[in-house]
């Protein structure tokens, strides 16, 4: 593993920008901003470059990356868009959907990054200070989420830096994200697939297409060993307090974590309460989710009780970040 690498920090602009480019050109590893959360990019033609990135997050070796470039003629380089993923791409790129495509043929990515699979996973954040690191270098970055593996996402370069300070190279600072869930991941097979759901929400994919998108099979939820989406593993947004879902009322011992107007009986007395959105807004809910399951665990409440969350929108990816938080360990 790189540890006690010397870890910087600079805030988001030009001089950050060619930073992170020369950094990346040489193999190491960049922290950044996108829309969705904060990325820990690796040139993804290096590929001893994307082994440190599973070393510094001990991240199991068979969970594949997204490459992440600045517009759709980089993206058409490194993979196949058939006709509905261009239409994808065309509706919602720079944006928070990840596309699974096959591989060109002489797709750069390397192997290591895919996790040997013939498919790659491509995405175009919309984000200024992602785009211009991604232009300032000139090639794909891979970028898993800039967390130690099972923790939660990052949603600001100070989480960036408690998880990953002296295992990395640069944290690139450019504020709060806007979107707080990671992409949505669609797999571009004979049926479109919503491998994760994420921060563009089934709905509007769904109206783009003109047809429902297939779900995965359920064996690729239940084993962790040959996922569809590998990153899909069961216990995966892991704070270390248990989290109690669909809480009708709290106890004084633990947390709570609320969404909308309404309260529960025990709130006055519950050890401390954050509420993702009171007005009921699932975008702002999402944006909030991983940043308050941090500040509720920093409390190390018995447990973490969390209202429910509809299930529509951004609310199927709220609800299924919860669902791994929540897996007994
Ligand atoms: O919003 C995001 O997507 C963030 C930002 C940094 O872009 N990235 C992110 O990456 O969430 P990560 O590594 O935490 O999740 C990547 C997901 C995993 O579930 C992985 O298994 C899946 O993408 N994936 C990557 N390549 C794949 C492929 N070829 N086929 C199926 N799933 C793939
Ligand atoms: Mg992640």
């Amino acid at each position: 593993m790189k540890t006690g690498l010397e870890t910087s920090i600079l805030p988001a602009g030009r001089a950050a920008a060619e930073a992170a480019a020369r950094t990346l050109a040489a193999g190491g590893l960049v922290a950044f901003p996108t829309e969705t959360v904060y990325g820990l990019g690796a040139d993804a033609a290096n590929a001893t470059a994307v082994a440190h990135i599973y070393s510094a997050k001990g991240r199991p070796a068979f969970n594949p990356l997204i490459a992440h470039v600045p517009d759709l003629a980089a993206a058409r380089r490194i993979g196949r868009f058939d006709a509905r993923a261009l239409k994808l791409a065309e509706a919602f790129w720079p944006g928070p959907l990840t596309l699974v495509v096959p591989k060109t043929a002489d797709c750069p990515v390397a192997d290591l990054a895919t996790a040997g699979l013939d498919t790659v996973a491509i995405r175009i954040p919309a984000h200024p200070v992602a785009e211009a690191i991604l232009r300032a270098f000139g090639g794909a970055v891979v970028a898993p989420s800039a967390n130690i593996s099972g923790h939660v996402s990052p949603t600001l370069a100070a989480h960036v830096e408690t998880d990953l300070a002296g295992r990395i190279d640069l944290i690139v600072d450019g504020g709060p994200v806007a979107v707080g869930v990671e992409s949505t991941i669609v797999g571009c097979f004979n049926a479109p697939m919503l491998l994760r759901p994420g921060g563009l929400s089934r709905e509007r994919i769904e109206a783009v297409l003109g047809m429902p998108l297939a779900r995965p099979p359920v064996e690729a939820e239940s084993d962790d060993s040959q996922p569809l989406a590998p990153g899909m593993l069961a216990s995966h947004y892991a704070p270390r307090a248990t989290v109690r879902l669909r809480a009708q009322d709290v106890a004084p011992d633990e947390a709570l974590l609320a969404f909308g107007p309404d309260r529960l009986p025990g709130q006055e007395a519950a050890a401390v309460v954050m509420n993702l959105s009171p007005a009921a807004d699932l975008d702002e809910a999402a944006a909030n989710l991983f940043g308050y399951l941090r500040s509720l665990d920093a409390k190390a409440p018995k447990a973490i009780a969390v209202m429910t969350i509809p299930e529509e929108g951004l609310g199927e990816a709220i609800n299924d970040r919860l669902r791994r938080a929540a897996v007994a360990r």
